[in-house]
């Protein structure tokens, strides 16, 4: 809450700044009267939380007024820039500001040129999209971005320019209009943390430009860079050691100060790397970054986009002396970044890509934050539960970590295009007497496929022979076990493969939020070698999960006897399911203690609808008791999906037997 001192500071400070907008912006305040209405009112509203943060982040620099009431006016341009379809919109998602909690919403995920070759391609593919029942589709980066490597893409060099071979800007806007016609939000990256090397930021930070030159964390020596790494953890230890990128000669000529660095004689410059050496952070203790970035930010929602992806948000503010990341700061950030789309584009919606400890993740969450965020852990989870048939840590994260606050909503993911990392939690991990280092070896040697008795075909990701840890590459039906049930195995074992895929999906499409598909899951498509021969991709393992679209497979989705079919129509009936069955809204979930260790139970309730999801992750038959059924008031008979089978004693039903890998899901 915010003292009545600060209140009559922020309507002072407000009342000062508005007429220098006002000045500033008098042509499209005439063309647009009401217009201008509309966003007064909206920042009357918000600007006192936009001001506190932006204040807490800035407030002590001497050039703090100078920096707001620049923004002020980039969020007046932007607004009076904004399509009159999309100020509708706003209304519209303003009136119902929980609109994505429906059971109608599904997601999907795709690259622009693997999937459809460019964006024309991707319109192209919009009877499809409406076939699978998607109604939020995230196309992975497809800025300008160097060529050759450039991290699919996160390496983006702008954001006002679609990669060339894509297509254009304009296209970009016109097939958000032509989804949103459809009934599909368009959902794209925000790479939030940093910007490639070739961004016109780094070509004038390269050329000297002090003032861009302070865009980026740049030192002239090792000296500060070796305190910061005191601290952090390595990201791409495969690509490179430590946090910071060494560019001999990355000034044409010596400077004597940058980011607080000592004087020096040298043009080198050690350059804050997290990621890739080509990928520069941004240095957000600069308040001319996020006005900056607040503008790529309002300029991507005025070409339709709907939900901005924030890229590795837990890495955005740095501090010495601590791990870099999940800072406050980042917190605050991110709220005034909300705060900006509030006021300029409130249609536009948040998710976090955060994937750190559990603990961390749900920070991000919050409608004054990220709206929408990833489940690392549910994800996770669900392929350790694969992996060992038992559902305790499963069990224990959905009753313990589920829940959000109801104005926000989990993202459910099987796989998306990363590799998996382990992040549970160790302490949840010990009361099962799992210990967390053990468990992860074990998890990276069974999804390797060489763990006995493993049905996966993973690969490594970014293994540092320092920590011997690693994290896993790999399809969902590579790990599911179908290659090597296809390759060397038979029909029993692409049997249980398809029962796996079915089985986790069946977990992200009712346990509450948005369930995403990363596209190509939904035919079961496995492992692509071939990008060991392609010189951008051979050191990145993540491209064996990252395939071309194989239109002959995705023919045979409607064939019963193809594997494709087999995959696409059990999930069309999952789908189907969770559309047509209300209690599979909002995000309220209840697990059910079903007396079995191979067997989730979670009953979903909503609108005075209840659903009981059973999931058993063993390979054989498992039953549990009948009580439990009684005791959610649903009926045994009332199956809206999977086959069960009852035991009975005396001709009453005792038991419920549920087969090998089988999802069921009853209903009241
Ligand atoms: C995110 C992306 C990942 C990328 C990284 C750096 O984690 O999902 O693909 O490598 O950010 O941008």
């Amino acid at each position: 809450m915010l003292t009545s001192n600060v209140q009559r500071e922020t309507q002072l400070t407000l009342k000062r700044l508005l007429p220098r907008v006002e000045r500033e912006l008098a042509d499209c305040i005439a063309a647009d009267a009401s217009g201008w209405e509309v966003f007064g009112v909206r920042l009357q509203k918000h600007f006192p939380t936009l001001f506190e943060l932006y204040a807490g982040l800035y407030g002590r620099r001497y050039d703090f007024f100078f920096h707001l009431e620049d923004l002020l006016i980039s969020l007046a341009r932007s607004w009076f820039a904004r399509p009159n379809d999309l100020r509708t919109l706003d209304k519209a998602r303003e009136m119902n500001p929980v609109w994505f909690q429906s059971n109608q919403m599904l997601g999907g995920v795709c690259y622009v040129d693997l999937f459809a070759g460019d964006l024309e391609g991707v319109r192209s593919k919009i009877p499809y999209f409406k076939e699978l029942g998607l109604t939020y589709l995230h196309l992975m980066p497809l800025f300008k971005a160097p060529d050759g490597e450039n991290d699919g893409g996160y390496a983006v060099s702008s954001y006002r320019d679609v990669h060339p071979p894509l297509g254009t800007m304009e296209q970009l806007a016109s097939l958000a209009g032509d989804l949103r016609s459809a009934g599909i939000s368009l959902v794209v990256d925000l790479v939030f943390n940093h910007t490639s090397d070739e961004h016109i930021w780094a070509q004038h930070a390269k050329a000297g430009d002090e003032e861009y030159a302070d865009f980026y964390r740049i030192f002239p020596n090792r000296e500060i860079p070796d305190l910061y790494e005191q601290n952090l953890r390595e990201i791409f230890p495969d690509e490179h050691a430590g946090a910071f990128t060494f560019l001999p000669d990355l000034f044409p000529s010596p400077i004597s100060e940058v980011n607080g660095g000592k004087a020096r004689d040298g043009g080198d410059g050690w350059v804050w790397t997290t990621f890739h050496s080509y990928q520069w952070d941004l240095n957000y203790a600069n308040p001319a970054v996020f006005n900056r970035m607040a503008e790529e930010m309002l300029f991507l929602a005025n070409q339709g986009v709907e939900v901005i992806r924030l890229d590795a948000v837990a890495f955005i503010w740095k501090e010495m002396g601590t791990s870099c990341e999940n800072l406050a700061q980042a917190h605050q950030l991110i709220r005034a970044f909300n705060a900006v789309s509030r006021i300029a584009s409130p249609a536009l919606l948040f998710k976090s890509e955060a994937i750190v400890h559990p603990d961390d993740v749900v920070k991000y969450i919050d409608p004054n934050e990220c709206q929408l965020s990833y489940n690392p852990l549910l994800m996770a989870l669900l392929w350790s539960t694969l992996a060992t048939r038992e559902v305790n840590l499963l069990a224990q994260a959905l009753s313990a970590r589920f829940k959000i606050h109801p104005g926000t909503a989990w993202v459910n993911y099987v796989r998306v295009h990363d590799d998996i990392g382990w992040t549970f939690s160790d302490d949840d991990a010990t009361k099962f007497g799992i210990n967390g280092y053990d468990h992860r070896r074990f998890l990276n040697e069974f999804f390797r496929g060489r763990h006995d008795g493993s049905f996966a075909r993973g690969l490594p990701f970014q293994e540092n022979p320092k920590t011997g840890d690693c994290r896993i590459s790999g399809t969902c039906a590579s790990l599911a076990g179908l290659e090597k049930a296809i390759k060397e195995e038979g029909p029993d074992e692409v049997e249980l493969a398809i029962r796996r895929i079915l089985l986790i999906h069946g977990v992200i499409l009712t346990a509450g939020g948005i369930p995403l598909i990363y596209l190509g899951d939904e035919i079961g498509t496995l492992n692509d070698y071939t990008y060991r021969d392609d010189p951008d991709h051979e050191r990145d393992s993540r491209w064996v999960h990252r395939p071309r679209a194989d239109l002959q497979a995705y023919a045979k989705r409607n064939d019963p006897a193809a594997i494709e079919g087999r995959v696409y129509q059990g999930l069309q009936k999952m789908i189907a399911v969770r559309k047509g069955y209300d209690a599979f809204s909002g995000g309220i979930l209840e697990v059910i203690p079903t007396e079995n260790a191979h067997v989730l139970g979670f009953v979903r309730t909503h609108a005075g609808k209840r659903a009981v999801v059973l999931a058993n992750f063993s390979d054989s038959a498992q039953s549990i008791p009948r009580r439990v059924f009684e005791q959610y008031a649903v009926h045994v008979d009332h199956n809206l999906y999977g086959d069960s089978r009852n035991l009975n004693q005396e001709g009453i039903t005792t038991r419920v037997v549920i087969e090998p890998l089988a999802f069921l899901v009853f209903g009241n």
